[in-house]
């Protein structure tokens, strides 16, 4: 870990249990298939920023009897992740919590490290890389996805969710942090050293009216409840009608029947 690291980075979105919840619909399957090629019975893993730690359960399914590390900044989200544990009986995997840029473990210590939807929230996104290939054994990867924030699209045009698009890149922007991640992860990797770097992109796609339904939920109310909107307050970036327009527009979206909304993510294997 170098002398000035980014401690306080804010994280964007928060643990309200909007978001919790949105995370916790995460699998190995629909967010990590680009890892998946890698994953053998036992192989060790460590998954930064994992938040509830859904994707990590389905590792440690998956490489058992290898051992799973899901770890996070945040001692609530580790608390519900252990929960989760027990809940599905998995056993090879703990939860620590801790920081990405400044991980306790010694150097060349796991075969895969990987990091979900959490570069885009660093406001050093390469250290953290550097520190994620310093535990990764010789021969071992790291693997991350991010979103492309301004790569996503729409169907209808409705004007509050530009509006919320152009709210979050500035609050993310404002916490230093870089909402347009997955575009820059080639980029991000070569910086931290790496030299053996494989680029893929997959999409997260809500089309159907089920899956309209529940994204428009997430997003009404995280755009009223969340930290994104105690930070669009506190930034002084919106005010509380905004907020409550930009949630009804969502809402807006949610109910059409012939809505699209297209996440478009990175992803990365770099070779340690
Ligand atoms: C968008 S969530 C992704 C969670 C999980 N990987 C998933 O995809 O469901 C990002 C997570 O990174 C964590 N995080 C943010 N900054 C971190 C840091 N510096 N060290 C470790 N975790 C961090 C947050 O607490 C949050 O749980």
């Amino acid at each position: 870990m170098s002398a000035q690291q980014p401690e306080e980075d804010v994280y964007t979105h928060g643990h309200h249990e909007s978001v919790v919840r949105a995370h916790a619909a995460r699998t190995a399957e629909n967010s990590a298939a680009f890892v998946l090629p890698y994953l053998t019975p036992g192989s060790t893993l460590l998954d930064v920023g994992c938040g509830p730690g859904t994707i990590t359960c389905d590792f440690a399914a998956l490489v058992s009897p290898g051992h799973v590390t899901g770890l996070d900044r945040s001692p609530d989200v580790i608390a519900q992740a252990q929960a989760l544990a027990v809940e599905r009986e998995v056993r090879n995997v703990e939860f620590v919590a801790g920081n990405i840029y400044d991980l306790d473990f010694p150097d060349e210590t796991f075969d895969v490290v990987h990091a979900h939807q959490v570069l885009q929230h660093l406001t050093d996104p390469v250290e953290a890389l550097r520190e994620m290939r310093r535990v990764a054994k010789p021969g071992g990867i790291v693997a991350v996805r991010d979103a492309d924030f301004h790569g996503m699209s729409w169907y209808p045009e409705i004007p509050e969710l530009d509006e919320w698009m152009d709210l979050y890149q500035r609050i993310a922007r404002r916490n230093g942090a870089e909402p347009d991640a997955g575009r820059r992860l080639v980029s991000w990797a070569q910086s931290a050293g790496f030299t053996d770097v494989a680029p893929t992109s997959s999409n997260w796609l809500y089309a159907t009216a089920q899956q309209r339904r529940w994204q428009a939920r997430v997003w009404g109310e995280r755009v009223l409840h969340s930290a994104f909107a105690e930070q669009a307050l506190e930034y002084g970036f919106a005010n509380a009608a905004d907020l409550a327009r930009i949630s009804a527009g969502w809402h807006r979206w949610g109910s059409t029947d012939d809505g699209w909304f297209l996440i478009p993510n990175g992803e990365v294997i770099a070779r340690a």
